[in-house]
C-alpha cells in the first residue's frame, strides 16, 4: 500500500504542508469526518481531489480556513467571499453563527468570490466555508499558509471514514499520506447551512450542529430544503451516499420493540439471501448482544451486533456511526439490519439522515439486481 500513516509531529505537519505547497492532496483528520485536503487555488490539487475520489464535479467542496478567519470581513480580507453580496442582516447572522459554531462542525454557504475556482464550487456563484477545530486540521492550515479544500476522505458513494486506518482502506494506493489525529470527535460531517439575503437560514445537510442550536442561536426557525429538491440547493446531496458495500435495511422498530407482525418485512429481505449464515445488526441504543440475541431467535439465524451507544446517547451514536457500519461491513454477514433513529433532536437528525443515504429498500433492491452495492 502506498499510504503512510504520519504521527502529528511538528515534522511530519512540515512535510505535508510541502506536500500541499506543492499541489498534492492528503488525508487529514477533522473534528467530525476525515477529509481529502489540497490547496483551494490549486486547480491541480482540486482536480486530484475529484479525481482521487471519483467524485463528479458537479459536486462542490468544503473550503476549510484557519483559526484566524471567524468573520465576514476576515472571509472577505482572504478573498474567499464577495462582500458586497452580503445585505446587513445575512452578516449579522452569519457572523452570530461563527461566533457561536465556530471553530467546529458548522459549514457556512456564501456567495464566492471571482478568485475561487469553479472546481471548487461546481460553478455555483457561492462557496462552502467551514473552519474545523481539530489541531492537526488547524496546524495543517497554518503551516501551509492555504485555505484547504476537502470532502471526505473516502471514495465516492461510501462511508466517510472517522480513523486514519479507515482512510487507508479507502484511498491507501491512491495517496501518499493521512496524518494520524485519532478517532473522529464528532463522527458525522458538519451541519451545511445557507443564509439568504432575506436572513431567512436554510438547513441543507444534517450534521455535527444541531438544528436547536442553530435555531437557538439566531432566535428563528429554520427551514429545511425538501428532499426531492435537496439535489439542486446542495448539490452533493444524492439520495444514496454513506453506504457500505453490503447492502442495509432499516427495520420497521428498534428490535426490542419488534412484533411477529413487523416480521413479514424482514422475511421478504431474508427469502432474497438463502444462503445468508450470518446477519449484520446496527442497534441505535442498548445492549448489542441481548438485541442481537432477540433478533436472532425471532428470525432463526444467526446475528452479529454492534451498538452505537449503551446508553442511548446520541452524541455516542454519532461518534461510533461510520465506524461500527464499516466494522459490520467488514464482518461475515451477508447484508446489515440496522434500527431506525427515531430521535428528531439534536444529532438524531444527522444520524437519521445518514442511515436513510446508507440503505436500500426490498423493492429498490429486487429492482437493481444487487447493482448498486
Ligand atoms: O464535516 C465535513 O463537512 C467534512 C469534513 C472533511 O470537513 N467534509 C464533507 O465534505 O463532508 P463533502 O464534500 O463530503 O460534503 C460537502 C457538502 C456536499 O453535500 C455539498 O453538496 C455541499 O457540501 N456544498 C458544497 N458547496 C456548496 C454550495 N456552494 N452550495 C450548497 N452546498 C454545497
Ligand atoms: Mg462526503
Amino acid at each position: 500500500m502506498r499510504i503512510q500513516v504520519l504521527a502529528p509531529t511538528p515534522e511530519n505537519i512540515a512535510l505535508a504542508a510541502s506536500a500541499l505547497q506543492a499541489g498534492q492532496v492528503l488525508g487529514m483528520p477533522t473534528e467530525t469526518v476525515y477529509g481529502l485536503a489540497g490547496d483551494c487555488r490549486n486547480t491541480q490539487a482540486l482536480t486530484r481531489i475529484f479525481q482521487t475520489k471519483e467524485r463528479p464535479t458537479f459536486d462542490p467542496l468544503i473550503v476549510h480556513v484557519g483559526i484566524s478567519a471567524g468573520s465576514v470581513e476576515k472571509l472577505g480580507e482572504l478573498d474567499l467571499i464577495d462582500l458586497s453580496q452580503i445585505t446587513p442582516l445575512m452578516k449579522t447572522r452569519i457572523n452570530l453563527l461563527m461566533q457561536k459554531f465556530w471553530p467546529g462542525p458548522l459549514t457556512l454557504i456564501l456567495p464566492k468570490s471571482t478568485s475561487v475556482p469553479d472546481l471548487v464550487t461546481s460553478g455555483l456563484p457561492t462557496v462552502a466555508i467551514r473552519m474545523p477545530s481539530h489541531p492537526v486540521a488547524q496546524a495543517l492550515i497554518q503551516a501551509s499558509g492555504k485555505s484547504l479544500a476537502a470532502p471526505s476522505a473516502n471514495r465516492f458513494g461510501r462511508i466517510s471514514p472517522t480513523t486514519a486506518q479507515a482512510v487507508a482502506e479507502e484511498l491507501g494506493d491512491r495517496i501518499d499520506y493521512v496524518l494520524e489525529g485519532g478517532p473522529c470527535q464528532i463522527g458525522v460531517e458538519s451541519t451545511v447551512v445557507r443564509i439568504d439575503s432575506e436572513g431567512q437560514c436554510w438547513i441543507l445537510r444534517h450534521g455535527g450542529a444541531p438544528k436547536e442550536k442553530i435555531e437557538e442561536t439566531l432566535q428563528l426557525t429554520a427551514k429545511h430544503v425538501q428532499s426531492s429538491q435537496a439535489h439542486f440547493a446542495s448539490p452533493g446531496m444524492l439520495a444514496s451516499h454513506y453506504a457500505p458495500k453490503k447492502p442495509l435495511f432499516l427495520l420497521p422498530k428498534s428490535v426490542q420493540n419488534l412484533q411477529e407482525i413487523d416480521l413479514n418485512q424482514i422475511r421478504g429481505i431474508l427469502e432474497k439471501f438463502p444462503n445468508a449464515s450470518l446477519i449484520g445488526l446496527l442497534v441505535l441504543s442498548g445492549d448489542a448482544h441481548s438485541n442481537g440475541n432477540k433478533l436472532s431467535s425471532l428470525i432463526g439465524k444467526p446475528v452479529i451486533a454492534q451498538t452505537l451507544s449503551q446508553t442511548g446517547s446520541l452524541e455516542e451514536a454519532a461518534h461510533h456511526l461510520f465506524s461500527e457500519m464499516r466494522l459490520l461491513d467488514a464482518s461475515a454477514a451477508a447484508f446489515i439490519l440496522s434500527e431506525p433513529c427515531p430521535s428528531p433532536q439534536g444529532l438524531g437528525f444527522a444520524i437519521a439522515d445518514r442511515l436513510k443515504r446508507a440503505s436500500t429498500t426490498i423493492e429498490s433492491f429486487n429492482s437493481e439486481s444487487c447493482g448498486k452495492h
